[in-house]
């Protein structure tokens, strides 16, 4: 599932891209202007299950014995889940399909608001445990463009602990992952796509236009 490392990949940056036809099929419907803000959010919310899938692949397991209907065996439960943190607005989005993948998670929020013509973030929200040490952290995002907001992001993480932070993102832009690789924060990318490139404007291109627009309507 896991294409090959193209120069667009920063070296030092662990980057999944899932390279599924059914990923690839979801992202497309959400890149196609033709399609309404309701097939979006359920394109959104399946591709999502794919990304929180393939994320998921290593996370520590506990066993526990019990019986099923005909014999004694050995149960797989999640060690240590991982803290959910959807990025509003556009993080929304992905929230309930990562919770449904793995109902054991707890849920954290974090607003950031981008500023268009800066295109800096500008934090309006901070809803997180206090310690985050020894806890993997998956950050929603559907959008990772000038990396400017999962930066801020992942150092509110780091500033509470967090040593282990995986950017669940529907596309990503090499602009946005050379960002985070000279941020050199703990953090691995899982997405569906590294696009060509940003616009003048900070827009993934050929991407899919603004996700929470997308998603939600131009508000
Ligand atoms: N945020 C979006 O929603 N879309 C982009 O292309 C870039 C940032």
């Amino acid at each position: 599932m896991t294409a090959p490392r193209t120069p667009r990949i920063p070296e030092n940056l662990d980057v999944t891209i899932v390279d599924h036809p059914l990923a690839a099929a979801r992202l497309s419907t959400m890149r196609d202007t033709r399609t309404d803000n309701a097939s979006f959010r359920a394109s959104l919310r399946e591709l999502t299950l794919m990304l929180i899938y393939e994320a998921s692949r290593n996370l520590t397991i506990r066993l526990e014995p019990i019986q099923t209907p005909v014999s004694p065996t050995l149960a797989i439960r999640l060690a240590n889940p991982p803290l959910l943190v959807p990025v509003l607005r556009a993080g929304l989005g992905m929230a309930d399909q990562a919770h449904a993948l793995i109902p054991e998670a707890q849920m954290g929020f974090v607003g950031l608001a981008r500023d268009e013509e800066t295109l800096q973030p500008t934090p309006y929200m901070e809803s997180l445990p206090d310690s985050l040490a020894g806890r993997p952290v998956y950050v929603l995002d559907p959008m990772l463009a000038t990396g400017g907001s999962m930066v801020h992001t992942i150092e509110m993480l780091t500033g509470r602990g967090a040593t282990d932070v995986t950017a669940i993102c529907a596309l990503a832009a090499p602009e946005g992952l050379a960002t985070l690789a000279a941020a050199n924060l703990p953090v691995r990318v899982v997405t569906a796509s590294v696009d060509e490139r940003l616009n003048e404007i900070g827009y993934i291109v050929p991407g899919l236009g603004d996700a929470g627009d997308r998603q939600f309507g131009a508000v």
